[in-house]
């Protein structure tokens, strides 16, 4: 089936969740325009507010919040589903007097948490995990000191954590990273008014800034972005237009992958807003061929895997996923739910530690697939049916309000 007409996807979730913690580190009102309301934003909303933030969502287009001191939380935060809450919020907690407790659904208990509290206890904040390294975490704020820290892997969230508490602390922090993981926390602590040093994959921050609030505005989440582009991509006589997407080039790193597989994509119309950039994407359909994806490329890529694979899954050759093992420990292990969901569908492909091999192109046939609760793969094998013409009964569909409310209507609506 083609997909043809004009979109606007909604607010940016990496985007929406920094504007809600920074803003409420910044001194005076933060507006927030086009948020994007989804259930992981929800999430950090409910951390702020226990934090005494007053934030103000009831504003569809405008949400305000008033930042300013932070407090020992009132309660247990529950973080939900979202990993960006849970790891940025901790980095904040890390330097709040009093205990804090931070917890989360059963996915994000199993998710790693050892890649935080190794860098905020050098800091100097006093952390207890469950068996050493998982949600619930206690948090027990003190005042920290700057560090130097290399973390192991390209991570936006503990890049971001180990900031946030940099920024409250005594000192000099500095971040190194593997490879360039996103940077939105940079951009907006530098839009919010700090000043920070960036040079290629390290980022110096001298603690004790002042932030001031000012107008934020989310552009188009280019991960939700990522999923009407694949099926525009993939199928002949397709034609979308997607309206504001963030370019952040830390961010579209799918586009450089889908044409590579030989798509028609174009960015037109580019301009600044709020610290990023930003545009529209043009996509029209053709036959794709197989590609590589590894190495320094896949940060960039992370969250695009799933549906980069239902990509593949049409396209002339066999794909290769490598350096991807950082896939194992998102929502859920989506190495493995990928795999096994292309298989019950009768395509061929092959689970590698830390990648895939997938050979297209695939002759699918319907059936049924297990989402794992992961809203990211929910929605990649719904475009796999459109763009296979198949019928694909998916275990739980309402998964993709953590990222993208009202998904499945959207795509419905330009069908063709
Ligand atoms: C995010 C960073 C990425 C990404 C996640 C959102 C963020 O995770 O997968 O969906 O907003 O900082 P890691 O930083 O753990 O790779």
């Amino acid at each position: 089936m083609r997909i043809k007409g004009d979109i606007r996807p909604p607010g940016d979730k990496s985007i929406t969740h920094r504007s809600l913690i920074i803003g409420s580190l910044a001194h005076g009102e933060t507006l927030i325009i086009r948020p994007l309301r989804s259930k992981d934003i929800l999430s950090t909303v409910n951390a702020v507010q226990r934090l005494g933030i007053d934030v103000n969502t009831n504003n569809e287009e405008i949400w305000k919040v008033h930042g300013g001191r932070t407090r020992e939380p009132d309660d247990v935060i529950d973080a939900g589903n979202s990993g960006t809450t849970a790891r940025l919020i901790t980095g904040v907690l890390a330097s709040i007097e009093g205990v804090s407790i931070i917890t989360g659904d059963s996915s994000l208990k199993k998710r790693p948490m050892a890649r935080i509290i190794e860098p905020l206890t050098l800091m100097g904040a006093s952390i207890m995990a469950r068996g050493g390294r998982f949600l619930p975490l206690a948090v027990k704020g003190n005042r920290l000191k700057g560090v130097s820290y290399s973390t192991k892997v390209a991570s936006a969230q503990v890049k971001s954590a180990i900031l946030l508490a940099g920024l409250a602390a005594e000192g000099i922090t500095e971040v190194i990273e593997p490879a360039k993981s996103r940077d939105h926390t940079e951009r907006m602590l530098t839009y919010l008014g700090a000043s920070l040093k960036i040079d290629g994959n390290r980022v110096v921050l001298k603690g004790q800034q002042r932030l001031s609030g000012r107008e934020i505005h989310i552009p188009s989440d280019p991960s939700s972005s990522a999923f009407p582009a694949v099926w525009a991509a993939a199928t002949d006589g397709s034609e979308l237009i997607i309206r504001d997407i963030c370019i952040n080039p830390t961010r579209i790193g799918f586009i450089d992958v889908l044409k590579r597989m030989g798509a028609d994509i174009k960015i037109v119309n580019t301009r600044y807003s709020s610290g990023e950039k930003i545009g529209d994407m043009v996509v029209k359909g053709r036959r794709l061929r197989s590609t590589v994806m590894e190495g320094v490329e896949i940060p960039g890529i992370i969250d695009e895997i799933p549906i980069l694979s239902v990509a593949a899954a049409f396209a002339d050759g066999e794909t290769i996923i490598r350096d991807a093992g950082e896939l194992r420990v998102k929502e859920t292990d989506r190495i493995a739910a990928v795999v096994e969901g292309l298989k019950a569908l009768g395509g061929n492909v092959d689970a590698m530690e830390e990648g895939m091999i997938i050979k297209g192109p695939m002759r699918l046939h319907s059936g049924n697939v297990k989402t794992f609760g992961d809203h990211r793969i929910a929605m990649a094998f719904y475009i796999l049916s459109k763009v296979a013409d198949i019928d694909i009964n998916l275990d739980d569909m309402e998964c993709v309000d953590v990222s993208y409310p009202g998904f499945f209507k959207a795509m419905e609506a330009l069908s063709d």
